[in-house]
């Protein structure tokens, strides 16, 4: 699941600045709401039309293609394919872009571009409506404020660096004039979220603000996952499959193992210690892409494994054999709650299920270190882990020597592991870890 860091509060309170800061340092995704609504004045006014006609910008709305980039320099805002960063930063547009977000029409076009943001990053995401609208279920929500004079010096000092004339007074009435559109509008208005730590940065060092937000941050990180312990669903036994994907399964499988034993020189070792009935896990290290099958040829139960969603579009033979041998998609940065539940459901149904602790191949064959992913599925379902170790030997191409070895299965309960939590987890993980190694370390000190 990915973290989300909702930062609101009024213009010139920091937000951009010290975001940019605590993105980098915790490595989030920056991003600036505002900006969006820059790019939306900008083109507006750039078409001749006025950003305070609501019919007149709903208009232009159909024309309009933002996107974010990230590079060296920091987040790029592409507005119909041209950068527009630096031109969106002036005090024309900083009142365009007020009187544009008023109207619902542009917020609402700019919503599923920030939602899918939040989504699939860790993010900072900065704006007015954060916290409140745009992701009301942010594990983090900050509320950055200063007084009114405070921000218009800064802005002020901001744009004479940039080598702009302008007056203090004009600045301080543009921000006291924004402040009140964006807290009365009717739609989305600036308001602290009820959730919202508020942090003044008024007379305080940009250092000790950036500071104050990281630990905001980090702490509000913390006892979120503390809240938030998945509770142990355990899975009941017994085969839930309809008979026909059975008999479908059954046949592939020996179809799958001949074609396996004439091309490679395989062998199976510790079958002894694969249950015969399903729902269990199967934990194994990770050599290539054809390991789920290799460890579902022997066990005459119906797999499953979750595949990187990606290699559904590789080709429609390939993904036929994936799915026909019980592969789910998931997509990338999605391994969480969605992962766990898909795995749940076909435990749940039976099946036996393929996951890869590493979460990528091993090229050299030694072990890396495995995510606590597996673990939280075992000790949810409450099911035995079985270690595997698949070792390949020499580099020919035609048959290679492949083992496949199975450890003696890991009870969750048996080793203390009754709950979700992250010790649990550790202990879980580093039990199935260890075995998997011990599987494999025989061959690995031989290479
Ligand atoms: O943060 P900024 O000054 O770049 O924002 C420009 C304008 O956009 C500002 O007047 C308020 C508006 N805005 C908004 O209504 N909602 C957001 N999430 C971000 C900005």
């Amino acid at each position: 699941m990915s973290i989300n860091v909702a930062l609101d509060g009024p213009s010139g309170a920091g937000k951009s600045t010290i975001a940019k800061a605590a993105a980098q340092k915790l490595k989030y995704l920056y991003v600036d709401t505002g900006a969006m609504y820059r790019a939306v004045a900008l083109y507006v006014l750039s078409c001749g039309k006025k950003t305070d006609n609501a019919q007149e910008v709903i208009s232009a709305l159909k024309n309009i293609e933002i996107s974010l980039i990230h590079t060296d320099e920091g987040q790029r805002i592409i507005l119909n394919g041209e950068d527009v960063s630096d031109k969106i930063r002036t005090p024309e547009i900083s009142m365009a872009a007020s009187q544009v977000s008023s109207i619902p029409e542009t917020r609402e076009f700019l919503l599923s571009l920030q939602k899918n943001l939040a989504r699939e990053n860790n993010v900072i995401m900065d704006g007015r409506d954060i916290g409140t609208v745009v992701l009301p279920d942010a594990q983090v929500k900050i509320f950055l404020t200063a007084s009114c004079e405070e921000r218009a010096k800064r802005r002020y000092k901001e744009l004479v660096e940039r080598g702009e004339n302008v007056v203090y007074d004009d600045i301080l009435r543009d921000i006291e004039q924004r402040d009140y559109n964006d807290i009365h509008r009717e739609i989305a208005p600036l308001k602290k979220a009820e959730d919202a730590v508020e942090i003044d940065t008024t007379g305080i060092c940009f250092e000790k603000a950036v500071s104050k937000v990281i630990w905001t941050i980090k702490d509000s990180v913390a006892k979120f996952s503390r809240r938030e312990i998945p509770a142990v669903r355990p899975v009941k036994k017994g085969n839930k499959t309809p008979l026909w994907k059975r008999i479908a399964h059954e046949f592939l499988r020996l179809v799958a193992k001949a074609i396996y034993h004439i091309y490679l020189d395989l062998h199976f070792e510790g079958l002894e210690n694969v249950p015969k009935d399903g729902s269990n896990i199967f934990a194994s290290n990770h050599r290539s892409y054809t390991d789920p099958i290799l460890i579902s040829l022997k066990p005459k139960v119906m797999f499953s494994f979750m595949a990187k969603e990606e290699l559904f579009k590789k080709n429609i033979f390939f993904t036929a054999v994936i799915k026909i041998f019980g592969a789910f998609p998931v997509a990338r940065g999605k391994g969480g709650a969605e992962a766990v539940d898909m795995s749940l459901e076909r435990l749940n149904k039976g099946y036996n299920l393929v996951i890869f602790p590493e979460g990528t191949r091993s090229r050299d064959g030694r072990v890396l270190k495995g995510k606590t992913g597996v673990a939280l599925v075992a000790a949810m379902a409450q099911v035995p882990v079985i270690p595997v170790g698949i070792v390949f030997e020499g580099n020919i191409k035609f048959r290679r020597k492949v083992t496949v070895r199975f450890g003696k299965p890991i009870i969750p309960k048996e080793i203390g592991v009754d709950d979700c939590s992250s010790k649990k987890l550790r202990i879980l993980r580093n039990e199935i870890m260890a075995s998997i190694t011990e599987l494999v370390e025989e061959n690995v000190n031989k290479l």
